[in-house]
């Protein structure tokens, strides 16, 4: 990957034990102990199928959750692509006692024609500090 000024690339699976090691390697060499936002993107190839679409986006969202209690600082927000299906209520309702506010939400510059939506949640609520 091209290097972006001011950004840091891991290069990685999300679904893998190996992810909390290197992002804990990361922040320590930044000094800082976690991120004030989470915001996925990640998505595996699209079959065209909707309903197994749904599920790899729910897989990997749920990945990007459980990263969350390491790694999100109290208050913090995360921003997480799922392809909607019948999954998705469920999904936000798993994690939304965890934060203090939760939303879906349909970006603009996401296409209409597009299951893709995001699932926004904001102030991290940490069991442990
Ligand atoms: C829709 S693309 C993201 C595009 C990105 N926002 C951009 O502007 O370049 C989805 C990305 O998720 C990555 N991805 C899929 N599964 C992943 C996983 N388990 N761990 C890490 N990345 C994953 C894919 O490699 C792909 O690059």
């Amino acid at each position: 990957m091209e290097d972006v000024e001011g950004v840091r690339f891991i290069r990685a699976d999300i679904t893998r034990p190996g992810i909390e090691a290197k992002v804990a390697a990361f922040l320590n060499e930044i000094g800082r102990p976690r991120f004030g936002a989470i915001i996925s993107d990640a998505m595996s190839r699209t079959t065209g199928h909707h309903e197994l679409d749904h599920s790899s986006s729910y897989m990997i969202g749920e990945s990007v959750m459980h990263l969350c209690q390491p790694f999100l600082a109290t208050n913090g927000n995360v921003l997480v692509k799922q392809f909607q299906g019948d999954m998705t209520p469920g999904f936000k309702r798993k994690w939304e006692g965890d934060f203090a506010f939760s939303k879906i939400v349909k970006p603009r510059a996401s296409r209409g024609t597009s299951s893709e939506v995001y699932i926004l949640f904001k102030g991290y609520r940490r069991l442990v500090v």
